[in-house]
């Protein structure tokens, strides 16, 4: 039984895999790799969503399946129902489900118990289905991903910022994170991409500087500096976090043909600015799009006869 649960789930040739099926899905959205059968997907979602939720349901209808919502509020997860007992009833109705969730930790629970394949769609720790479609979309803008030079710029220790880590190691990028102090992943994360760089080649590093950072990149990042759990911060963080907006001054530091991007909902003004996420260089867009493409080509992975031999 395989889950993915975080990026570094899928070995360097499981991503490759995985994000070939991805674009083989996207030139030909309902071609014969489907779920091997009309399965039913359960989605939950603890957080708020727009993209998640409507590019599962989308790309589970386009597979032949059924997208499954169970709403957590009503379900109770880990109140009203421990997410044992939650993940066994759902793995007797469901071919996998997928969850958006605050802990990793619960997530983890939830994929030991299902008996079915769980998928993270976003915890507080990691957001791995984005970082496919993130990836299909560098890889459809730069023909290839080994050797490219990311900058991660701004609240790199969210979800996005460890994604990115581990992720773009295992395609081996050069992944370059810059926030405040206090705002880039923990040790432990670094060590845990390092150790994938060894064999993956790439590198990860830490840069305070957002303009070493992004000096001579290919793809330039950012996200909110508010994620969905930490409202409560938002003015503080919009101080400490001023220096590290992606203004077209910073961009002018990456390569001429960098690409931008933005797993939305962006703020613009604050980490972005207008001029750069509606600009050139910008492709937001086809991030969003591609969620569909990515998450179907996992599903069919986890799920589907593409799963079937690796056991
Ligand atoms: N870091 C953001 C990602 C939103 C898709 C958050 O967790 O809110």
């Amino acid at each position: 039984m395989r889950h993915f649960l975080a990026d570094d789930d899928l070995r360097p040739d499981e991503q490759a895999q995985v994000l070939r099926l991805a674009a083989d899905l996207k030139a030909a959205p309902y071609d014969a790799k489907s779920l091997g059968g009309p399965r039913t997907v359960a989605m939950i979602f603890d957080k708020p969503t727009l993209r998640t939720q409507a590019s599962f349901a989308a790309g589970i209808a386009e597979l032949g399946g059924y997208p499954m919502l169970v709403d957590g509020t009503l379900a109770g997860i880990g109140v009203r129902e421990s997410v044992s007992d939650v993940a066994k009833v759902l793995g007797r109705q469901a071919s996998a489900i997928v969850w958006r969730t605050f802990a990793q930790t619960a997530l983890e629970e939830m994929a030991e118990h299902a008996g079915v394949p769980v998928v993270n769609a976003l915890t507080d720790d990691f957001h791995p289905c984005q970082l496919l479609a993130d990836l299909l979309t560098v890889q459809e803008h730069k023909g290839e991903l080994a050797g490219l030079r990311v900058a991660f710029v701004g609240d790199a220790a969210c979800n996005m910022g460890n994604s990115w880590l581990l992720a773009g190691a295992t395609a081996g990028m050069h992944v370059i994170v810059s926030g405040p102090e206090g705002y880039v992943p923990s040790a432990e994360m670094f060590r845990r991409a390092a150790d994938i760089t060894s064999y993956a080649g790439g590198s990860v590093s830490d840069e305070p500087d957002p303009v070493a950072a992004v000096t001579g990149a290919d793809v330039v990042v950012t996200d909110t500096w508010v994620s969905m759990g930490k409202e409560d911060e938002a003015t503080s963080r919009a101080e400490v976090f001023a220096a590290w907006s992606v203004t077209p001054e910073l961009l002018a530091h990456a390569k001429p043909d960098a690409i931008v991007m933005h797993c939305l909902p962006a703020y613009r003004g604050k980490e972005i600015a207008a001029e750069v996420i509606d600009g050139p260089q910008s492709v937001v867009w086809d991030e969003a799009e591609n969620r569909r493409h990515a998450q179907k080509a996992i599903l069919t992975f986890l799920v589907g006869a593409a799963g079937d031999s690796h056991e």
